[in-house]
């Protein structure tokens, strides 16, 4: 079953078409790839499913309801967490608090600020904190959960950014590039993560450019060209469509 879905989705900005028609389908319990070389619309699309823009054409489904209408927040309340392409962490915050910013919604109290705590609070709060700490350890940070996040390599920052959203339960993650800043032997480590995140029985879509991760943990692929989609498929059945190599390769007329 289709666990989020788009119809015909499609989004202009002042005239230029970032993305036309797109029909996209994750399965529940999957991890579906969106590929396609840069500025083909991916991290645009995600910005659509994630409600921090409102398409021109087409909708987005969620559980077999239409959510084109939902805000940002609401679409995370209901399980849909993202990373971000370009890092959007708080740098002078340490890593754990930064993991923390994203629970207001989970939360019943305002676990960063909150001055005075009843011993229901603190209790929530300490379990809250344990359930991030158990996130940290599973993405390589446990260590360095008092530091402040500005002070970690690109690669443990693209890390914390997936802590985060597991921070919210998410039943669907989308992660925007999370392999680039990664050397080789972190990268089948990053691998392991996601297929782990996914064998718990979240939903990842996964936008990367690094193509041996892409072939080998994805279960479908799509890949977005100039703003539409040009194929769709396992990854064997992408890896030898034509029009994805010409797409990647440029036509051999050209
Ligand atoms: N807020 C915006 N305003 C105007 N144009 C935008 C906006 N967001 C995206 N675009 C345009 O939409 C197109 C698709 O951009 P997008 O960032 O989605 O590509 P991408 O596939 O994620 O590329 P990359 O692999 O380089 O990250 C580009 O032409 C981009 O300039
Ligand atoms: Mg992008």
């Amino acid at each position: 079953m289709a666990l989020l879905e788009t119809k015909k989705l499609g989004i202009n900005f002042d005239g230029l078409v970032a993305l036309e028609d797109v029909d996209f389908a994750a399965e529940e319990g999957k991890i579906t790839a969106v590929i396609g070389p840069n500025g083909a619309g991916k991290t645009t699309f995600f910005n659509l499913v994630a409600g921090f823009y409102t398409p021109t054409e087409g909708s987005v489904h969620f559980g077999g309801k239409d959510i084109t209408r939902l805000k940002a927040y609401q679409r995370a309340e209901i399980g849909i967490a993202r990373t971000f392409q370009n890092i959007n962490l708080f740098k002078d915050m340490s890593v754990m608090d930064n993991a923390l910013v994203g629970l207001h919604s989970r939360a019943k109290s305002n676990v960063v600020s909150s001055m005075l705590r009843t011993p229901a609070q603190r209790r929530e709060e300490k379990a809250l904190r344990e359930e991030v700490m158990s996130y940290l350890e599973f993405m390589g940070l446990a260590d360095c959960a008092q530091e402040k996040a500005g002070s970690l390599s690109y690669g443990m920052q693209k890390n914390l950014e997936i802590v985060r959203a597991l921070a919210l339960r998410p039943k669907v993650l989308l992660l925007d590039e999370p392999a680039s800043g990664l050397n080789t032997q972190d990268l089948d480590e990053l691998s392991g993560r996601i297929t782990n995140i996914r064998d718990r029985g979240i939903t990842v879509v996964l936008i990367e450019h690094k193509m041996d991760v892409v072939m080998s943990i994805s279960d479908r692929i799509a890949v977005l060209n100039v703003g539409r989609k040009i194929a769709d498929g396992t990854p064997e059945e992408v890896r030898s469509s034509r029009e994805v190599i010409e797409a990647y390769l440029g036509k051999e007329d050209e």
